[in-house]
């Protein structure tokens, strides 16, 4: 039950107090919960930018359609997609398992080339669309995070990627933001917060063959 109350408690946070900065502690926990996130092959094409500069954050503000959690957030995540995911990428991945595992060469080889064979006959917009799939998964993860550790959080589409990539000063030939995350401790004053969830009844959505 504790799962489901946690869930029920969180709701996408409007307005933050904006006096209270989350302790290092509960960062370290949201990045560690981004890095444990399931990705397709294990191949984590996703990197997460972690701002806490209120400098920054109002500038990131008017280029979120002037979102007011953004602005008061504690800290912003952002999480980005990698590029290019080509042969070096795989192949670092598979050093990755090597140096970990301690598997043999000859087990991981197989598995390494079918990977370099089958992404080598996407296109970079399948490789885009495939990376941010495993962005909506780390964003879940850490929203869930984030419910169990009762820190308040709002998933963010809306936002303007190009100008968060020239604010934040990313080389955009090998990072493309695509989802903002802002966290810290709702404002008392966020009328949102007593909102009733809004879900489509369970036997809507169920089915049960
Ligand atoms: C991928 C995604 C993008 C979202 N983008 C925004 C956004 O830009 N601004 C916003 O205020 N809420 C945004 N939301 C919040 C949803 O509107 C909200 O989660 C939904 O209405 C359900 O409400 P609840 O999260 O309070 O239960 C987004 C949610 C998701 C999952």
């Amino acid at each position: 039950m504790e799962i489901l109350e946690a869930l029920k408690w969180r709701y996408a946070t409007k307005s933050f107090d904006d006096d209270h900065i989350l302790s290092e502690d509960q960062i370290n926990i949201l990045k560690e919960a981004f890095n444990l996130t399931p990705t397709s092959y294990g191949l984590q094409p996703l990197k997460l930018l972690v701002i806490s500069d209120k400098i920054l954050q109002k500038k990131l503000f008017e280029v979120s359609y002037k979102q007011e959690q953004v602005k008061t957030a504690s800290h912003i995540f952002v999480i980005c997609i990698e590029k290019p995911i080509d042969k070096n990428f795989i192949v670092k991945h598979f050093d990755l398992v090597k140096d970990i595992r301690e598997t043999p060469d000859e087990v991981l080889q197989p598995y390494r080339d079918f990977l370099i064979s089958d992404f080598s006959k996407k296109t970079d917009e399948d490789l885009r669309q495939w990376a941010i799939k495993q962005a909506y998964l780390a964003l879940g993860n850490m929203l869930t995070t984030c419910a169990l550790s009762r820190i308040d959080a709002c998933p963010m589409e809306g936002f303007q990627p190009e100008a968060y990539a020239e604010i934040l000063n990313m080389n955009t030939a090998f990072l493309e933001p695509v989802l903002v995350l802002p966290v810290g401790k709702r404002n008392e004053s966020d009328k949102f917060a007593s909102f009733k969830k809004v879900r489509r009844p369970l036997k809507e959505v169920i089915l049960e063959v």
